[in-house]
């Protein structure tokens, strides 16, 4: 979790592997020039970048600063501020698959080591395809860089592994040259603004706990719909799908956080072990059964704020027949005492009407309502919801009487609305991660186990849809709230999926 800003942390080195790629430039080096901005790097820091291509200095931070001017929240850098964050980075070319090239990285960390007198930390940053992971962990050990248990860390990216064996195979080879505590798996929807205010909803309220089990809520929907395509990530997306791209990490995350036990403190370990049980108590999935807990789809072309836009199997390197899901709907249980029978349904998917990832806890109804005869409104059922972005707040909707003469009900909201602040003034996922990281804090990040819980949870679903493909591929066009076969999947539990604009209605 962020640390307070008045706690200083150790001296940093970060070598970026793909540091000329498109991660560094639209998350990592934007979030490290935000945490420059507002004074929470190490006064000591260095960044040292990487790749193939034949960079100066000079040129290598040219490059660097159109992107910040392009992406950062702060829009663009004024030119004292960017001179003196450019000055701690330097370029190196280097074959990440050839170990005698990783011998220069060590002179570089000693010469910091002897200027800045002190001891730094060391984080080697894995902005490179996955497959690319275990040579770099294994040169980094063969050419006895540095590998202090406490001050070096290896940041890793999704997606990790492909599905529960690859991801076992991964985590076994990297824990036998990094410690568990060395490594930081990112999922960067936990570093989210909202979705880290959660735990403190939760658990700094005492009037939560008691509502907040299967006695109170109804149902959950987790609903994260983005209004994108797949653009240009086809090559990655057509072996991946949504599935393994959004549900195993970032939806199964968010229930996590709403499904756990209170912890009882904030270390790291703590958190995770709470998160790691609600996977673990969540029902099987019997592979004969994935049709009545699972929907899924494929965009079709269609029409997106007067533009036409390509359905999925036109888009570029997707195979013209693919099966690949864009859409995914699953309804899931978790078989605790507070949860039991409690329904919570995930839905995620591209070329959706809107963007939007919202949280929406339903209370139960009133035992007796004694108010629908004598007032035109029907009461609504309390509804927590939680809106990650673009909004970002929580909202309470209630039922309360309408000022004047009549005894007319109407529903309220009680919002938490983040007192104003626009999308550009809360730091970004990555400058949350990125500071835990010097810091040392793994809170936030996949241990090995949660990663692997969350796979062995979808595999059967993963599995069926491989080996049973879809006749009516594509099944919704673009712009649409997705395919038919996810409505009826709630609506045979008699609900249906609610979005911003039906939640923010009075
Ligand atoms: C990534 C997925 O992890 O998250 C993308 O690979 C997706 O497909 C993205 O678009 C969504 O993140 P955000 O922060 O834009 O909601």
């Amino acid at each position: 979790m962020p640390k307070t800003s008045d706690q200083e942390s150790n001296p940093a080195i970060f070598i970026i592997f793909g540091g000329t790629g498109d991660l560094t430039k639209r998350k990592i080096i934007p979030a490290l020039y935000n945490l420059f901005l507002e004074n929470r790097l190490p006064e000591n820091f260095a960044v040292i970048g990487t790749g193939r291509s034949k960079f100066t200095d000079a040129k290598y931070r040219n490059s660097l600063l159109e992107a910040v001017d392009e992406f950062s929240r702060s829009g663009k850098a004024r030119n004292e501020d960017w001179s003196k964050f450019a000055s701690n980075i330097t370029y190196q070319i280097a074959n990440i698959k050839d170990a005698a090239e990783y011998k220069e990285f060590g002179s570089r960390i000693d010469a910091l080591k002897e200027e800045w007198k002190e001891n730094p930390s060391i984080i080697y940053y894995c902005a490179v395809s996955p497959e690319y992971l275990c040579t770099i962990a294994e040169n980094i050990s063969k050419s006895k860089l540095e590998n202090n248990q406490d001050t070096t860390r290896i940041i890793i990216e999704k997606p990790f592994g492909s599905d529960l064996k690859s991801a076992k195979a991964l985590n076994k080879r990297l824990l036998t040259i990094f410690d568990e505590k060395q490594i930081y798996r990112i999922d960067h929807y936990l570093g989210k603004e909202v979705v880290q205010n959660i735990m403190a909803f939760r658990f700094a309220n005492s009037i939560m706990e008691p509502l907040w089990n299967r006695n109170h809520i109804e149902h959950v929907q987790i609903s994260v719909t983005e209004q994108i395509g797949i653009g240009s990530r086809g090559g990655y997306f057509d072996n991946a799908g949504i599935l393994r791209d959004m549900v195993q990490n970032h939806l199964l995350q968010l229930l996590c956080t709403i499904a756990m036990e209170p912890p009882i403190n904030f270390d790291a370990d703590v958190v995770r072990n709470r998160k790691v049980e609600v996977l673990q108590a969540m029902r099987k999935i019997l592979p004969g059964k994935v049709d009545t807990i699972a929907a899924r789809g494929q965009y079709g072309p269609g029409w997106v704020e007067g533009k036409e836009v390509p359905g999925y199997r036109e888009e570029e390197e997707v195979a013209p027949n693919s099966n690949t899901e864009t859409y995914a709907a699953l309804k899931f249980y978790v078989d605790n005492w507070r949860w039991q029978g409690v329904p919570f349904y995930l839905r995620t998917g591209k070329r959706l009407f809107k963007t939007s990832s919202l949280i929406t806890i339903q209370f139960r109804e009133v035992p007796h309502n004694m108010f629908q005869s004598e007032a035109g409104h029907v009461p609504k059922q309390n509804r927590l919801v939680i809106s990650i972005q673009p909004d970002m707040g929580i909202r309470f909707q209630m039922e309360g009487k309408t000022p004047g003469l009549e005894m007319s009900l109407n529903t309220v909201d009680m919002v938490f609305d983040y007192a104003g602040k626009s999308k550009s003034e809360s730091p970004e996922a990555y400058e949350t991660l990125l500071l835990d990281i010097i810091s040392g804090d793994q809170t936030l990040f996949m241990r090995a186990d949660q990663v692997e819980a969350a796979w062995e949870l979808i595999m059967p679903v993963l599995n069926f849809w491989e080996s049973n493909k879809m006749a009516n591929f594509p099944n919704y066009p673009a712009d649409s709230w997705g395919p038919e076969n996810a409505e009826a999947l709630i609506a045979k539990d008699g609900f249906h999926w609610f979005s911003l604009s039906e939640n923010n209605k009075k």
